[in-house]
C-alpha cells in the first residue's frame, strides 16, 4: 500500500489578510507573539533523498511503496524565488536550501542564481546556504559556487566506513562525502560546517575521531542532539547524548574554551580548541532548547509555511501563488502568519504545557529539512 506520513490534505487556514497591522521592530521586521523577528527562511526543495539515514528516513517506512510528492505538487523554481523575495521583503536575511537532499532537485543552480540576486530592503545580499549529505557535492561544488552560493553545510555522522554505510543505509562511502567536503573547500564555499547527529550506542564512538580529523582543517564540526522530530524514527531519550557529555569527551583529548555566540538566534553553542585549531559547535535542542530566539520559518517543497520544526500543519502559500494573488497580498499573508506564531516546541517538550501534537501528524525531517 502506498503510504504517506505527511498530511498533505491538511492545511491551516490563512489568517485574515489585512495588511499593515503586524507588530514590527523599528527597522520594520515583523514580530511573532513572543517578539521574535522573522529572519531566516529554510526552503525544502525536494522531499526525496538518496540516503536512508536511520534517524530520518528509515527504510522500513521510506521504502519502494512510499509516495513522494508528485511533480505537479512541487513549487516551481520560479514560484520558490517569488516567495523567497516576499519573505525577504518581510525581514528575512538568511536563506537555507534543504530537502530531502537539495542537490537532487533539477536545476538547483538556477534557483541559487536567482536567490543570490535578491537584496534585503537595505540593499544587502542574503546569507545563502544549503544543507547537503555531500554525496554528489564533489560533482556540484564549482557550479554551486558559480551560481552564487557562498557557503555550505554537510552532514556526516561517522568516519568509520562500515558504520557510515549502516547509518545512511544506502551503501554510500565516507570517501564520497570527504571528496565533496574537499571540493567545496577548494572552490571557496566557506565557512564549511559539518553536522553530526549523535546517537548514543550507535555513533558516539565517532565523536573523538571526528573531532581529531577535522580540527585544524577549517571545517566547523557541529554535534547535534538526536531529536524527536517526525514520527517514523522510533526516537527514544536513551539514545540522546546530551551535548555536555559530547563536550566533556572531546575536552578529555583536546582542551576547549567557550566562545561568544555570533548572534542570539544561533542554534549552536560554540567552543574553541585551546590550541587554536578552530572551533566546534553543539546543537542541544533536547537538553537546552533555543526556542526563545527562534527566527526560523520553513517553506515546504509544496509551498506550505511551517512555523516550527515540530509543527503538524502548515499554511498553504502555493494556493495563493497559483490563484493569481498579488505580491502585496501574499506579503501581507506572510506577515500575518508570522504575527500569530507562538510555537516553542522544544522548550515545552516534556513539560506540563507540552503542546498536543498528534503523533501521526507531525511532519518529517525529510519533508521540511533540518
Ligand atoms: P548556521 O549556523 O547559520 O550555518 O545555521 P544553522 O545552525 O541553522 O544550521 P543547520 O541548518 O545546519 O542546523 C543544524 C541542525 O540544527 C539541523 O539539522 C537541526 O537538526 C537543528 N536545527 C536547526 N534549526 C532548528 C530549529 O529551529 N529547531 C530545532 N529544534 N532544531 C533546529
Ligand atoms: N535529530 C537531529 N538531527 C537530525 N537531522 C535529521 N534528522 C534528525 C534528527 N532526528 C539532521 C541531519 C542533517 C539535517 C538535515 O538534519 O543530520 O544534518
Ligand atoms: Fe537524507 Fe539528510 Fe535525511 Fe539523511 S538526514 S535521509 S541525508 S535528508
Ligand atoms: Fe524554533 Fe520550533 Fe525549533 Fe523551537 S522547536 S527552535 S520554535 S523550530
Amino acid at each position: 500500500m502506498p503510504r504517506r506520513i505527511i498530511p498533505v490534505a491538511d492545511a491551516r487556514s490563512l489568517p485574515p489578510l489585512t495588511a499593515g497591522d503586524s507588530l514590527r521592530t523599528p527597522s520594520g521586521e515583523v514580530l511573532d507573539t513572543l517578539a521574535r523577528p522573522l529572519k531566516d527562511l529554510r526552503i525544502s526543495v525536494t522531499d526525496r533523498c538518496n540516503f536512508r539515514c536511520v534517524y530520518c528516513m528509515p527504510r522500513a517506512v521510506f521504502d519502494k511503496n512510499y509516495q513522494f510528492l508528485p511533480h505537479a505538487a512541487l513549487l516551481t523554481l520560479e514560484e520558490i524565488e517569488r516567495l523567497a523575495r516576499l519573505f525577504v521583503a518581510q525581514g528575512v536575511t538568511k536563506i537555507r536550501l534543504t530537502g530531502g537532499e537539495p542537490l537532487l532537485r533539477k536545476n538547483i543552480e538556477f534557483l541559487i542564481e536567482r536567490l543570490a540576486a535578491l537584496r534585503t530592503p537595505t540593499g544587502e545580499p542574503l546569507d545563502l546556504t544549503l544543507t547537503t549529505n555531500g554525496s554528489i557535492l564533489a560533482r556540484k561544488a564549482r557550479a554551486l559556487r558559480d551560481a552564487g552560493l557562498t557557503r555550505v553545510t554537510v552532514s556526516l555522522d561517522a568516519l568509520d566506513d562500515a558504520l557510515f554505510r549502516r547509518m545512511n543505509d544506502a551503501d554510500f562511502a565516507v570517501a564520497d562525502v570527504l571528496d565533496g567536503i574537499e571540493a567545496a573547500q577548494a572552490v571557496g564555499l566557506a565557512p564549511l560546517k559539518l553536522n553530526m547527529v549523535v546517537k548514543r550506542g550507535t555513533n558516539d564512538g565517532e565523536i573523538v575521531p571526528m573531532a581529531r580529523h577535522f580540527r585544524g582543517s577549517g571545517v566547523t564540526l557541529r554535534f547535534i542532539e538526536y531529536m524527536d522530530v517526525g514520527t517514523s524514527n522510533g526516537w527514544n531519550m536513551a539514545e540522546v547524548m546530551p551535548s555536555a557529555e559530547v563536550v566533556a569527551r572531546i575536552a578529555e583529548h583536546f582542551p576547549l574554551v567557550p566562545l561568544e555566540a555570533h548572534s542570539a538566534a544561533e542554534t549552536a553553542q560554540r567552543w574553541g580548541y585551546a590550541d587554536d585549531a578552530g572551533e566546534i559547535g553543539v546543537i542541544s535542542s533536547v537538553t537546552r532548547a533555543f526556542c526563545g530566539n527562534c527566527t526560523r520559518a520553513r517553506l515546504s517543497t509544496e509551498g506550505k509555511v511551517y512555523l516550527c520544526l515540530f509543527a503538524s500543519m502548515g499554511y498553504d502559500l502555493r494556493a495563493l501563488v497559483r490563484n493569481g494573488t498579488s505580491d502585496e497580498t501574499i506579503s501581507a499573508a506572510i506577515a500575518q502568519i508570522w504575527s500569530g506564531r507562538a510555537d516553542r516546541y522544544s522548550q515545552l517538550r516534556g513539560s506540563d504545557a507540552a503542546p498536543a501534537v498528534s503523533d501521526d501528524h507531525r511532519i518529517e525531517m525529510s519533508y521540511i529539512g533540518g
